[in-house]
């Protein structure tokens, strides 16, 4: 139970179009963000969750969390902005943790042994880790217009997800440059240092659009 958890949940949701921020809204009855939550918990390797939740509903998060080891405090205004103000918090109210993870509240249903993954990784010496799936998609770059420039080898790209994993100090040094990226390993990358990948896991999706939502309700009741 070394690590510490970063859960940036302040997004607005706008993709997704439910009326209020994704991170409460509810599938099965249970929102999103208390099911990401409660999978990090769940995995046995995280024993403090941080929560940088909407300025205006940090009062209802805390609510949503009470009773376990969660803290929560105001995010900012784009996801780098929320996990800085999570790993401050996380860094001056654990400063003996050596394991940083930072988890989107959007991967609600990741499965555990992908949380164990990443912990295992980071504890075995790697600075920065993320779980990552095998494209299978054919992907090409455009220009402006939409015309196709290229195609990358597809066997040399992944798909990332979350949990991240980081030495403390390492994501300390990284959201400290003052650049953001969409991902918190993407700033560590800018330091130069290597980041290793381990095996994500389908079910670790991102609910961004309506379609995710159906697949995650989906995956929640039948546990594909
Ligand atoms: N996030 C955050 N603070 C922000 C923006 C995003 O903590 N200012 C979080 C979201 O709550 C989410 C994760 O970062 O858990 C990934 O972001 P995304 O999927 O883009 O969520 P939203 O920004 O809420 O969605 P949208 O972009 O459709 O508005
Ligand atoms: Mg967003």
């Amino acid at each position: 139970n070394s690590a510490v958890a970063l859960v940036p949940a302040a997004g607005r949701g706008e993709r997704l179009g439910y009326g209020m921020p994704k991170a409460l809204v509810p599938v099965r009855g249970v929102p999103l963000l208390v099911h990401a939550v409660r999978g990090l918990l769940d995995a046995g390797r995280v024993r403090h969750v941080v929560v940088a939740a909407p300025p205006d509903d940090v009062d209802a998060v805390s609510a949503l969390v009470g009773g376990l080891p969660v803290d929560v405090v105001p995010g900012g205004a784009d996801r780098t902005a929320s996990v800085g103000a999570a790993l401050r918090h996380a860094v001056a109210a654990f400063p003996d943790v050596r394991i940083v993870l930072v988890h989107d509240a959007a991967r609600a249903f990741t499965p555990p042994e992908v949380v164990g993954r990443v912990v295992d990784a980071v504890a075995a010496g790697s600075e920065a880790v993320v779980p990552v799936l095998p494209v299978t998609d054919t992907v090409k770059r455009v220009d402006a217009d939409g015309v196709v420039l290229d195609t990358p080898d597809r066997a040399a790209l992944r798909v990332v997800q979350t949990p991240q994993g980081f030495a403390v100090d390492t994501l300390v040094r990284a959201h400290g440059s003052g650049v953001s990226a969409t991902d918190d390993a993407g700033l560590v990358e800018k330091l130069g240092v290597p980041v290793a990948t381990v095996a994500g896991h389908p079910s670790a999706m991102k609910v961004t659009t309506p379609h995710d939502l159906a697949v995650a309700e989906k995956v929640l009741v039948e546990g594909l």
